[in-house]
């Protein structure tokens, strides 16, 4: 695998690529690279020839008293994980690059950022698109790949791609689980022994609410009832957010009559985390662990 650093140097290589009639797949990522990004990855190469992974911890995203200073580093890891995962090349930027001294553009998806992660992070996703916007055009991929595990961030960078007619297909990959149905995320990092387990409420909380779903439940209040239940059984976890929202507007619903995105976000002592699934009353069971589907 290749590793590029330079913004210039990583758009030349895009505009000769292209010009042999290459697809370019990118995956965008912050580092400290689990199985999730890696199944990432593996979709990016099935539907690209040249697989480009980035890693830049980017500070536009994080709130003034979130975790910038201590997010998980190990780039050396990163770089062997990838290789093995057949990824192409690595866009390796620093911040300076990134955002040079009188930098003030942002790019802002407006309505779909307010709510659910938004409500506590509001500057969180301006940042994300702002970011990804820089990355596509240095990049130039014509496919990226995310992950569903940040489910609002994929759907916001899919509205951006729309509404600015980027001409970037976007994929949704599937939530990749631990074995017991914790979500991967660099932030599990952050747990302790106890905590880890505590975590295993999220999961549960879905869980919960898709068996109610299941046994024909419509109303969103006691479909939410249920996985705040779940949360509040267990003495480490703290609800931030438990929401029925359509999953192509991600607009509050209040029933379950078709496809339904259940989104949480729960701190576990200090460590915020998400995890979501779509109910449907209509389809198999959301893809949650013990071989109840997928998310
Ligand atoms: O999902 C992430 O890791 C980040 O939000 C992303 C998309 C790489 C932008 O910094």
């Amino acid at each position: 695998m290749e590793v590029i650093t330079d913004i210039r140097q990583m758009q030349q290589w895009a505009d000769t690529t292209r010009a042999r009639g290459q697809r370019i797949g990118l995956v965008p990522t912050m580092g400290y690279l689990h199985a999730g990004h890696l199944s990432l990855v593996a979709v990016a190469r099935q539907h690209s020839d040249v697989t480009v992974a980035s890693i830049f911890i980017n500070p536009l995203q994080f709130g003034a008293n979130e975790d910038l200073g201590r997010y998980p580093r190990d780039i050396e890891r990163d770089r062997r994980l990838l290789t093995e995962a057949g990824t192409a090349f690595l866009f390796l930027p620093d911040a300076a690059a990134m955002y040079p001294e009188g930098f003030q553009t942002t790019v802002k998806v407006e309505r779909m950022t307010r709510g659910l992660c938004g409500a506590s992070r509001p500057t969180h996703f301006s940042g994300v698109t702002t970011v990804v916007a820089k990355l596509f055009h240095i990049v130039k991929p014509h496919v990226a790949v995310f992950g569903r595990k940040d489910f609002q961030q994929f759907v916001t960078i899919r509205r951006m791609v729309s509404d600015l007619s980027m001409d970037i297909e976007i994929i949704g990959a599937p939530i990749v689980r631990e074995a017991d149905g914790l979500a991967m995320s660099s932030r599990n990092a952050y747990l302790s022994g106890a905590e880890r387990q505590a975590a295993l409420c999220l999961s549960k909380a879905l869980a919960a609410a898709d068996t109610q779903v299941q046994r024909g439940e419509v109303d969103g209040l006691r479909v939410v009832a249920a996985t705040r239940r779940v949360i509040a059984d267990e003495p480490l976890a703290r609800l931030d957010y438990a929401t029925l929202a359509d999953p192509d507007t991600l607009e509050e619903v209040s029933a379950v009559h078709g496809p339904t995105l259940l989104a949480l976000a729960v701190y576990i002592g200090k460590t915020r985390l998400i995890d979501n699934c779509i109910l449907d009353p209509f389809a198999k069971r959301c893809p949650l662990p013990d071989g109840r589907g997928s998310g």
